[in-house]
């Protein structure tokens, strides 16, 4: 996917990742980035166009799809954080908040999306994902399950946009120095880079990307024994 020239919509564009992939994208010649955001007023990076989108709220995604109709880059970035444990008194409602932002999200973000790829050529679909998708940590209980869907769910809609030759690309990255990780004390790669590694792999073509040496280790460790995926 060829970025000089494109036009790019980035989720939870405000701050965090999000706002990193649309100074990226500007930098590498986009033509227009709209900037995805639950209160477009908190979007104050110059040459985007804010767009009113919580990726939960249906009115918000279709009338974004309106709006940014001339897209041919999405880019699935908005993303929360959750409770450590699936099951403490509040993992019911936990795991179904954190699933309508991280696996429904991206949903209905690239269902309304997906006939405005196919219209504009086919594009590019970019699912931000996590090492946790392969992973659960004692502290990362809900969180991994939405990552692990989404993951899924990026590989489905792969093989369901191939026809109409969308590039669906999923990102695979251990911390990420953001709000999000804040009060984690451990090494983490800057949404810079994460950034870069993304638009490399989409210039290139490719389906994933290992962003860090985290996701690189975490994947390597399906093939351990035991399997990392297994802990203990
Ligand atoms: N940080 C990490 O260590 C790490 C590692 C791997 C993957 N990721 C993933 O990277 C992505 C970006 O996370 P981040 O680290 O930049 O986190 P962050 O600093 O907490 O930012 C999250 C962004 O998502 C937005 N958002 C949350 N819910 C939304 C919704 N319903 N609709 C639209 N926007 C929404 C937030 O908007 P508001 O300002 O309105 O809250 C904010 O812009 C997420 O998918 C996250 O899971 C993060």
């Amino acid at each position: 996917m060829k970025i000089q020239g494109s036009t790019v919509l980035v989720t939870g564009a405000n701050r965090g990742l999000g706002l990193a992939f649309a100074k990226a994208f500007l930098a590498a010649g986009a033509k227009k980035v709209y900037a995805g955001a639950r209160d477009p007023s908190t979007v104050t990076l110059p040459g985007v166009v804010p767009v009113k989108l919580d990726v939960t709220n249906a009115k918000d995604v279709a009338a974004a799809a309106v709006l940014a109709s001339d897209v041919d880059i999405v880019v699935n970035n908005a993303g929360i954080n959750g409770l450590p444990s699936v099951l403490d008194a509040q993992a019911d409602g936990n795991l179904r908040h954190i699933m309508e932002t991280n696996l429904y999200g991206i949903f209905n973000v690239s269902q309304a999306f997906a006939p405005v790829l196919k219209r504009n050529g086919g594009g590019a679909l970019v699912n931000m994902l996590s090492a946790l998708s392969w992973l659960s940590l004692p502290t990362t209980g809900a969180y991994s399950v939405s990552k692990a869907a989404a993951w899924a769910l990026t590989n489905s809609l792969r093989n369901e946009l191939r026809e109409q030759h969308t590039q669906v690309l999923g990102i695979h990255a251990g911390y990420i120095d953001t709000d999000m990780v804040a009060s984690v004390d451990a090494p983490k790669t800057s949404p810079h880079d994460i950034a870069a590694r993304t638009l490399e792999a989409l210039e290139r073509g490719d389906s994933e990307v290992l962003a860090d040496e985290t996701s690189r280790q975490v994947k390597a460790g399906f093939n351990a024994t035991p399997a990392a995926y297994l802990g203990g």
